[in-house]
């Protein structure tokens, strides 16, 4: 068994969205030398771990999350060329590189779904799950895709025949019950990590294992069928398995992303090695309404704070985030943008960075990056707003406008997905002008890497310098967390790490509120200028204080 770095819990993760970070051949897609153009800039952001979202062959119905090959590069993001050239770049500046590893489904573009349907008998036609229907019009059973409407979808050439498809109807659930899907799996793990590759993230991993393919009859709104895919023993023992067979013979992370799962669940992650940590979405429904996700709700900030503590509580570690690429911007959700944009994006910076974890940032996150104040329909390119508004549409029996608009508020991933302002020039420096993929987001004028750069006071400077206090600090990276104090306006809780205590202050309101509990102890950071003593907090005041 290969010694372990561990360098996960000693790193923060920084992940880039590939076709939105830098287009280096101005094509108006993003691609792997933009990215090593810029490893410079991350340096000095002061990450040491890019997790990278799918970089591989694909028709990019799901933009890569639908993969047609799994041992090579998209044309559009270079060539392998490239990323050994990325490894060994990265590498000289101690970043390590994380892949994004999707193997719940592939693309029905890919040589095993092609076979698997063009011939009745053939190795391939067990690698998924092609099933007659019930009869001539109905399919197996009533699984609702995660991205709306049933999880079936009739093989145009296998009459009778129906695909499972948990997400979108060209990503073709993979069968685990097939002993031939593991070892590939295994393979595709082994070639990247031979690569010199630190992990992976691994994609809706919790629901590759489906234990039944009967009817789900619970009375619930969407997801029909979860009790059946979602966290099931078979895909811990999955788990397991890579862990012993391939993963221990190399220095190496994974992380998992893991919705709809229970304390237990997350310490079963952990303890049986299948996974180093995962992300948890119980915060993320904290603008939502807790009944109907589809519409927005009115920011309690505990409904933020609490899941993420009893997370942190729960489990021995977790992966902490507040953005990433199926997210609306994180200070239009959680910040107030009107009154207090930098204040209270700083603000979640220091939250995020000062929790204990292994700390996730999303391209953009740095700089402060806000949702489009424009966008429509017309303009969408996520796979999952544009279903979600034709389901919502027939359901509510709305135009496609006003479909579209709830879905846009709440759901619409394109709001982070967008090419990343690097500076003032055309398409906000992200290329030299050519169309983009995804429309520009128009505040490149005012929120962009180079203006920040040079502003002392900027989003951009505050988070390099609450990553560098972050590197350096032995408390936030090791420490225990405990003796929370969570309201809808002032949130407190300790860092401890052998005989040093931080207490961290955050005042999540644009109220300016009383605080006495700060006399005896020694500011070592903040979003505000020191003041003399802290009877009262500013609006969005957050600080990080020594307890002496
Ligand atoms: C994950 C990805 C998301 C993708 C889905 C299906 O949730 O983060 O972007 O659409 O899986 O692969």
């Amino acid at each position: 068994m290969k010694t372990q770095s561990n360098d996960f819990k000693k790193r923060v993760v920084y992940q880039i969205y590939p076709a939105s970070f830098k287009d280096s051949n101005n094509d108006g897609w993003g691609d792997l030398k933009g990215i090593i153009s810029k490893l410079d800039y991350l340096k000095d952001l002061g990450v040491g771990i890019l997790w990278l979202s799918p970089i591989y062959p694909s028709p990019m119905d799901d933009m890569g999350y639908d993969i047609s090959d799994y041992k090579n590069i998209n044309p559009r993001f270079g060539t392998m060329d490239d990323f050994d050239e990325l490894i060994k770049e990265a590498s000289k500046r101690d970043i390590r590189i994380v892949m994004d590893l999707v193997i719940n489904h592939t693309s029905t573009d890919h040589e095993w779904f092609k076979k698997a349907i063009e011939t009745p008998e053939n190795k391939y036609r067990n690698y998924y799950y092609i099933k007659k229907g019930k009869n001539s019009k109905k399919p197996p059973n009533n699984r609702d895709s995660m991205f709306t409407g049933s999880a079936w979808k009739k093989v145009d050439n296998l009459p009778g025949y129906y695909y499972m498809h948990l997400f979108c109807d060209t990503q073709a659930d993979l069968n685990y019950h097939n002993e031939e899907v593991i070892k590939e799996v295994e393979s595709i793990l082994k070639f990247w990590l031979d690569k010199g590759v630190y992990g992976f993230r691994c994609d809706v991993i919790n629901h590759i294992y489906k234990t039944s393919l009967k009817d789900d009859h619970s009375r619930i709104l969407y997801n029909r069928g979860i009790k059946y895919y979602g966290t099931q023993d078979g895909m811990f023992k999955i788990l397991t398995r890579f862990r012993t067979e391939v993963l221990d013979n190399y220095d190496t992370f994974l992380v998992g992303e893991t919705g709809n799962i229970t304390i237990e669940d997350g310490n079963r992650f952990i303890n049986e090695r299948c996974l180093d940590t995962f992300f948890e979405f119980d915060h993320s429904g904290a603008d939502k309404n807790k009944f109907i996700p589809i519409l927005k709700a009115k920011l309690k900030p505990k409904r933020l704070v609490k899941p993420i503590f009893k997370w942190i509580k729960g489990v021995p570690w977790l992966g902490v985030y507040l953005e990433n690429h199926d997210q609306l911007r994180s200070v239009n959700r959680y910040g107030n943008v009107d009154k207090y944009y930098k204040e209270s994006a700083k603000l979640l910076a220091l939250f995020l960075l000062s929790l204990k974890g292994t700390p996730f940032i999303y391209q953009g996150e740095e700089l402060g990056c806000l949702n489009y104040r424009e966008f429509s329909m017309s303009d969408c390119k996520d796979i999952a707003a544009i279903t979600a508004t034709k389901t919502v549409e027939r359901l509510l029996k709305l135009s496609e406008k006003k479909a579209f608009k709830l879905v846009n508020e709440t759901t619409n991933r394109d709001h982070a997905r967008n090419p990343m302002p690097w500076n003032k020039s055309v398409n906000g420096g992200f290329n030299e002008g050519h169309e983009t993929w995804l429309k520009v987001n128009d505040l490149y004028q005012t929120i962009n890497a180079e203006d920040e750069e040079k502003d002392p006071d900027s989003i951009l400077n505050f988070y390099k310098k609450m990553i560098k206090f972050r590197n350096e600090s032995d408390v936030l990276k090791f420490g225990d967390f405990k003796d929370e104090i969570v309201t809808n306006k002032l949130i407190t809780y300790y860092r401890t790490y052998q005989n040093k205590t931080y207490q961290i202050v955050l005042n999540f309101s644009d109220k300016i509120i009383k605080y006495c509990g700060l006399l005896n102890l020694k500011l070592l950071i903040s979003n505000y200028e020191a003041q003399e003593n802290f009877k009262t907090l500013p609006p969005y005041f957050a600080g990080i204080f020594e307890v002496i």
